[in-house]
């Protein structure tokens, strides 16, 4: 469906991407997870036309996107992750302007409008004006926009950052259930959680690299850590934390009250990190050992923590 090869772009002496390639299938759901700042919107700028990158190349059903740019736009939508709704508009007078940009016209419009704003759970709202929404109902109307032409593969950048979670499962809803009506989707994001739940594959972007991809499993797999010691302390002491971070070799991913030891070996590293907390004087409020998630994995390959 699309096939992105060894894009790279800068922006004057900032380097955002380095050689990124992706190989997207149809109706694949597929997660672009890294921090801020990895290039997740440089990437998807560039893959939806808005950007052009310096070097590389993109095919959409193997037609080069810079060569037939109106005919891959027309398959194309995008949830930009800065919100474009004009906000003394109401949300079906929105919908209607960027129908209107995409070339649907009369009944049509009025369907497809009064359909989305049904799916998106906002029907009753939408002769409100943008400004009375609320950041993830603002949100809700970004998505019914990019999917008013009835695209076949939708970027989203980060759809649920900063909205209530009555918004954020909503979202997570509309999304399962685009996907098994079989709609392709790249779906950006720095919460792994997310990725976790929602993707078939997922690649980790940092500093503008791709630097793995494969499914949860695959990941998991290919990891050499293989589970997780979750430690919460009631009297945290950052030097404590830091210098049992430095006992571990850096597995240890440290916030606030809490840290977390990526390791392949419990049976000995868990009576050790006791043994550390007994002498550190540090009261444990809970531990837990878990199997391995996304978390373990970014910070054994990139050597970051990605929590916010
Ligand atoms: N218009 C711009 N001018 C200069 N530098 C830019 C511009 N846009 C992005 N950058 C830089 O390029 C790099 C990649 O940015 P990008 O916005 O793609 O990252 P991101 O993964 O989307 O981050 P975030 O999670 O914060 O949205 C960053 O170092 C950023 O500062
Ligand atoms: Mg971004």
């Amino acid at each position: 469906m699309l096939v992105a090869k060894n894009l790279s772009k800068s922006y004057n002496d900032v380097k955002a991407l380095s050689n990124v390639s992706l190989s997207i299938k149809e109706g694949e759901l597929y997660g672009l997870l890294g921090p801020n700042g990895a290039g997740k919107t440089t990437t998807i700028s560039i893959l939806s036309s808005l950007l052009k990158p310096d070097g590389g190349e993109v095919l959409y059903q193997d037609k080069s996107l810079y060569k037939n740019t109106s005919e891959c736009k027309k398959i194309i939508g995008v949830v930009p992750q800065e919100i474009a709704l004009y906000e003394d508009l109401t949300a079906i007078e929105n919908l209607k302007f960027w129908g209107t940009l995409y070339g649907i016209k009369g009944k049509q419009l009025q369907s497809k409008t009064d359909e989305l704003l049904e799916f998106l759970g906002l029907a009753d709202r939408k002769n409100h004006k943008i400004k009375t929404y609320s950041g993830g109902m603002k949100r809700r109307i970004n998505i019914a926009a990019a999917l008013l032409h009835d695209p076949k593969i939708v970027f989203m950048d980060e759809p649920t950052v900063g909205i209530d979670p009555q918004s954020r499962n909503l979202i997570f809803e509309v999304i399962e259930e685009l996907h098994s009506r079989g709609l392709t989707m790249i779906y950006t994001t720095h919460y792994m959680e997310e990725a976790e739940r929602l993707c078939d594959r997922i690649g980790i972007i940092d500093e503008g690299r791709i630097i793995t991809e494969g499914s949860l499993d695959e990941l998991k797999k290919a990891s050499s850590v293989k589970e997780e010691i979750q430690v919460k302390f009631t009297n945290p002491q950052k030097t404590d934390l830091v210098s049992m971070n430095n006992h571990f070799n850096g597995q240890l991913s440290i916030q606030d009250n809490q840290m977390i030891l990526s390791t392949s070996k419990t049976n000995t590293d868990l009576p050790e990190l006791i043994q550390l907390c007994t002498n550190a004087n540090l009261q444990l409020e809970k531990l837990d050992v878990r199997s391995l998630s996304l978390e373990s994995i970014f910070l054994e390959l990139t050597g970051k923590s990605l929590r916010d």
